[in-house]
Parts: C-alpha cells; structure tokens; sequence
C-alpha cells in the first residue's frame, strides 16, 4: 500500500504534491490499466469534495469506462455525447460549474453538480478522457483545471 499525505493547504502546493505523487506512483510501469486505477484511487483520496474520479478510453472511437473511483457509472459513450464526449471531441477541457445546464450531460451519479474532463492525447491521438465529478457546484476553478491538466500530461505518458 502507498500512503501518500497531500494536505497543503494552499492549492498550488497541493496540486503539486500531488503530480509529484503522481508520477512516482506511475514511474516505471508500463500497464495503462493499473496506472489508471492508481490514478484514480490517488486523485480520489486527495481532492476534497470530489464524488467519481475516472477515465474513459477511446476504444475504436467510442469512449468506454476504465478504472475510476466512486459509484458505477454509464459504460459507453460516443464522442457526441456527455461531457465526456465533448472533452474527446474538441480536444477541449471541459469546465462543467453546473452540469444540470449542460446540454447532454449524462447523469450518472444524480449527486454530481460539477464535473471537469480533461482530454488525454499523446501524439495527437486522444487516448481518453480523466473524468472528476462534485456534488459542489462549480467546484473546478482555472487553478483546478491547470493542476488536473498537469496530471493529464503526466497520464497520457504512461497509458
Ligand atoms: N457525466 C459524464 C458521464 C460520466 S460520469 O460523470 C461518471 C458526462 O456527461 O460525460
């Protein structure tokens, strides 16, 4: 068992402990599946308020649920549906402060109020997508998403 202590109480140290964690945990391991679980369960123990930590993969151009972290969730996507979609789609961070006023929003967990899906490419092919859902409205702020952006960078080396 990895016991990681991230309690900064300042965002900037907590996001950076937090990829350092990161990529220590993937360092060296070359299995996408289990970098993936441990991201998740990672990301999900640190973040506060955070209610679904996961990862969808592009599999022949349809999004399909990887390892997460929270209460089962919808198994496929296609890149014109959700947030999700959105995010693979445009290649685009998807800042969500309220999903209930997102066209297409898929509501997997009726607690979610905001969620953040950060696009994972590597050489310019979308691999996935990271996924956080929060019961918390607009919970994602611009330091959030630069400091999941930086985890993401870090994801698609190793998946
Ligand atoms: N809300 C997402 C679906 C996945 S769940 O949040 C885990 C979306 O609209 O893409």
């Amino acid at each position: 068992m990895f016991d990681f202590r991230i309690d900064a109480d300042d965002k900037a140290t907590m996001y950076r402990d937090l990829a350092s964690a990161l990529e220590g945990l993937v360092a060296g391991e070359s299995d996408a599946i289990a970098n993936m679980a441990n991201a998740s369960a990672l990301i999900y123990e640190t973040l506060p308020d955070v209610n679904w930590v996961g990862f969808y993969r592009n599999i022949d151009g349809e999004l399909v649920l990887g390892p997460f972290q929270g209460r089962p969730a919808c198994i496929r996507m296609t890149f014109d549906q959700g947030v999700c979609g959105a995010a693979a789609k445009s290649r685009q961070v998807q800042r969500v402060e309220d999903v209930n006023a997102f066209p297409g929003h898929i509501a997997c967990d009726s607690a979610s109020n905001s969620e953040i899906v950060v696009p994972l490419i590597r050489d310019g092919e979308v691999l996935g997508v990271l996924d956080i859902d929060s019961p918390k409205r607009a919970r994602f702020t611009a330091e959030d998403e630069a400091g999941i952006v930086r985890l993401g960078e870090i994801l698609s080396r190793v998946l």
